[in-house]
């Protein structure tokens, strides 16, 4: 099976995903499950927390205000949408935008799994605290986890099923948003993610 057509695989089973807990408030204010955006050959995959309501309206991940900061940091380093894969570890938007649960993020999660192994991405950088711990706890560098205002930027490798893998965690783009004074801690992270273009 191709890659495109694996990916599709999982979107359509994401579509009909109704035993997860956020199925119902999905059908109700008829919003889509947000499955990624970019290139499938990319290679730096993003993982983000959860869709927000601007995303579970469109299908696509970060296109509200935190999107937007995260088209200019990607900007900042030469890179666009289309060069790079953006997902979330959890699909659906959880009401409110609360945290994911744990029963959520182990029901999602396997999804992230599968499309990283698809991607064999070379490098993941994650965006905020749950997609954190869950690519450090799962792909070898548990031993690493710290609080992301000691860790941001930093590299490690981790292992994949594939074979090594870069990874990377960043402040949440939203951060720079609540706090402008953050947006050059930001830039200057993302500049790790350059030598991987
Ligand atoms: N925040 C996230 O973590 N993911 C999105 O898709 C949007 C906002």
């Amino acid at each position: 099976m191709s890659k495109h057509d694996e990916m599709k695989r999982i979107r359509d089973e994401l579509i009909a995903l109704s035993s997860s807990p956020l199925y119902r408030y999905r059908t109700e204010n008829r919003y889509f499950p947000v499955v990624g955006e970019g290139s499938h050959d990319a290679h730096i995959m993003f993982v983000g927390e959860a869709p927000g309501e601007n995303e579970a309206k469109t299908a696509r991940p970060f296109c509200g205000r935190s999107g937007k900061m995260l088209d200019e940091l990607l900007a900042s380093i030469g890179l666009d949408r289309a060069s790079v894969y953006i997902t979330n570890l959890v699909k659906d938007r959880p009401p409110e935008n609360r945290d994911p649960s744990p029963e959520e993020i182990a029901l999602y999660a396997p999804f992230l799994d599968r499309q990283i192994e698809i991607m064999q991405p070379r490098i993941i950088a994650v965006l905020g605290r749950h997609s954190m711990k869950y690519v450090f706890e799962h792909y070898g560098v548990a031993s690493a986890l710290a609080p992301i205002s000691k860790i941001h930027g930093t590299v490690y490798t981790g292992q994949a099923r594939y074979g090594p893998v870069t990874i990377v965690a960043l402040y949440h783009p939203a951060v720079a948003l609540y706090n402008g004074s953050m947006r050059p801690v930001l830039i200057n992270d993302f500049q790790v993610l350059k030598k991987y273009v």
